[in-house]
């Protein structure tokens, strides 16, 4: 990317060279003429801004790549046991223990297994940042817990959960939940997945099942190992040094801190101090802390991690870019506050049109 002209990038990104200069301006970088070249982070910020995946332009090659945790997602019907499923699982992980039980609400917690492996699970209701990152391009979920309730079945949610992860190309851990009660039937469930169309592993295809109690706690390290054993199949790396990228998993305002967001990180690896754009928002990383609460001076990928430092609250799904200074950290931030507006009354124009041709 270094060195890439503003000519080269339109085309990479299949943008017009107009709409790449005015970025350029947005972020406060002047450009004379298309044949300058543009340095790497700023090249990658106007990749950005046009939503190309930065992933995708990120070459690992020659750089630090080493295996990662999975981060697993948990979804299905309401009602099936999802929050009393990640209890069950919080109940296992380190942070738990740690904090000697009290967990902090981060919206991630991390399982460790006794062979040094673990897995980030994301809170539910993760629908929301699951939607939205998704339609970044950016599905931040390695795995989807589909869980179902061994005495309702197959419901609606259970189904767009099922058509959720499989547009977003994530497979699927299938967990059939509340096996304990008598009226507990997983052999249907079975079938009614298969009817649906999931390849069942013991029917042939690659779709674990795991029978679970959430309430007794039943097959939960059957659960984590075949979470694991998802994951090694999808051999999943990223790479650890370099500028961080992450995303915003959850985020709230606290009276003493301000704006807190969780987040993980994707690749590279972030560090306390650095400027960050978030989303819209943007500010200076004061503190990092892990799951147990404890701070830490950086981060790295799989890494359920709390951000102190923002100037504003950013969304579900927004992601985290690292830039060099202060002032293009605000000047980012102000260009997409200002293309979120122009989006939001292009969207209020565009119904308010439709309307009209409705009433006539
Ligand atoms: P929503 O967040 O509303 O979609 O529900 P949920 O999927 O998070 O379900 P939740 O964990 O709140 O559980 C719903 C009900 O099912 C609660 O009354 C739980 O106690 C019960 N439940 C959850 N898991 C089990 C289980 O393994 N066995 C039994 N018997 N009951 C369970
Ligand atoms: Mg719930």
């Amino acid at each position: 990317f270094e060195g890439m002209t503003i000519l080269e990038l339109a085309k990479r990104c299949g943008e017009s060279i107009p709409t790449m200069q005015s970025i350029l301006v947005n972020v406060g970088e002047k450009v004379d003429s298309e044949f300058d070249p543009l340095g790497i982070d700023i090249a990658e910020l106007v990749a950005m801004e046009v939503g190309v995946n930065v992933r995708r332009l990120h070459s690992d090659e020659g750089t630090n790549v080493l295996p990662r945790s999975p981060v697993v997602t948990v979804m299905g019907h309401v009602d099936h046991g999802k929050t009393s499923l990640l209890d069950a699982l919080r109940q296992t992980s380190v942070a738990a223990k740690e904090a000697g039980g009290i967990t902090q609400h981060l919206g991630a917690f991390v399982v460790g297994m006794q062979s040094g492996a673990s897995i980030t699970f994301l809170d539910t209701p993760g629908h929301a940042a699951f939607s939205a990152m998704r339609a970044r391009g950016a599905a931040i979920t390695d795995i989807v817990v589909l869980v179902v309730a061994a005495d309702d079945g197959v419901m609606p949610q259970t189904l767009e959960a099922m058509s959720h992860a499989k547009e977003a190309g994530v497979p699927m851990v299938a967990a059939i939940n509340k096996c304990d009660k008598p009226t507990a039937n997983p052999e249907r469930v079975r079938l009614q997945l298969a009817a649906e169309g999931l390849l069942l592993e013991e029917m042939g295809g690659d779709v674990q099942v795991v029978e679970v109690s959430a309430i007794n706690k039943i097959g939960l390290d059957k659960l984590e190992e075949a979470l694991l054993l998802q994951a090694e199949l999808m051999d999943l790396k990223a790479r650890n040094d370099g500028p961080a990228q992450a995303y915003v998993v959850e985020a709230r305002l606290d009276r003493g801190r301000g704006p807190l967001a969780t987040a993980i990180v994707k690749a590279g690896t972030l560090v306390s101090g650095q400027f960050v754009v978030v989303g819209a928002e943007w500010g200076r990383i004061r503190a990092i802390r892990d799951t147990a609460g404890k701070m830490t001076n950086f981060a790295r990928p799989a890494m359920p991690i709390e951000i102190e430092g923002l100037k504003g609250l950013p969304m579900a799904g927004d992601d985290i870019i690292v830039v060099h200074s202060e002032e293009r950290a605000r000047m980012l931030s102000e260009g997409r506050k200002k293309k979120r507006e122009r989006d939001r009354l292009r969207k209020l124009e565009k119904e308010k049109r439709e309307k009209e041709k409705e009433e006539e």
